[in-house]
């Protein structure tokens, strides 16, 4: 059970942050007013999920020290999947977005990590995906 029952609340937040990004990713294609959307957009997501990550996820798990020998090995390995790929999606969310700000923004310095960004996007996916499994399936 996660803290104060604020789990839904994060997956909801975290499906909103992946819409965000999602609607960037697929019309990024275009202007560079276009692309800069793109790079707010993503930015508006990161800071979504960091909300969720500091105020509700970290939380939950030091208040509430889960037992993982009580779970069947599919729903531990459920839970240790979403967690390494929530930590995985934060740290290249991260190294996508923060080259943009060493120079201009109209500069676009985030071109340098664009090879980052395909990976990134398809672990945050997957990371929402088994956070929706996990927190539907009721296994937390
Ligand atoms: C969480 C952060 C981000 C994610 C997950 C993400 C995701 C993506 C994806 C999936 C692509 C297509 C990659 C490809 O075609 O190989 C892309 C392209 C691109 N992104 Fe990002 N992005 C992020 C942040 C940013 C930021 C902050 C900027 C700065 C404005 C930016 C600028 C670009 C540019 C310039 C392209 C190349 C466009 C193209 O050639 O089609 N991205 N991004």
């Amino acid at each position: 059970m996660s803290l104060f029952g604020f789990g839904e609340v994060s997956l909801i937040i975290n499906i909103i942050a992946l819409f965000l990004l999602i609607v960037g990713v697929v019309r990024r294609k275009g202007s560079k007013k276009v692309l800069l959307r793109h790079g707010y957009l993503s930015i508006l997501g990161f800071a979504l999920k960091m909300i969720t990550v500091s105020f509700i996820m970290i939380p939950t798990l030091v208040m509430t020290p889960i037992e993982m020998s009580k779970f069947s090995p599919l729903d531990y390995w459920i839970i240790i999947a979403k967690v390494t790929f929530g930590i995985l999606g934060t740290v290249m969310g991260f190294i996508c977005i923060v080259p943009w700000f060493f120079k201009p923004l109209n500069q676009m310095a985030c071109i340098k990590v664009k090879r980052w960004m395909l990976p990134t996007f398809l672990v945050w996916t997957l990371s929402v995906v088994l956070g929706a499994v996990v927190r539907l399936g009721a296994i937390i």
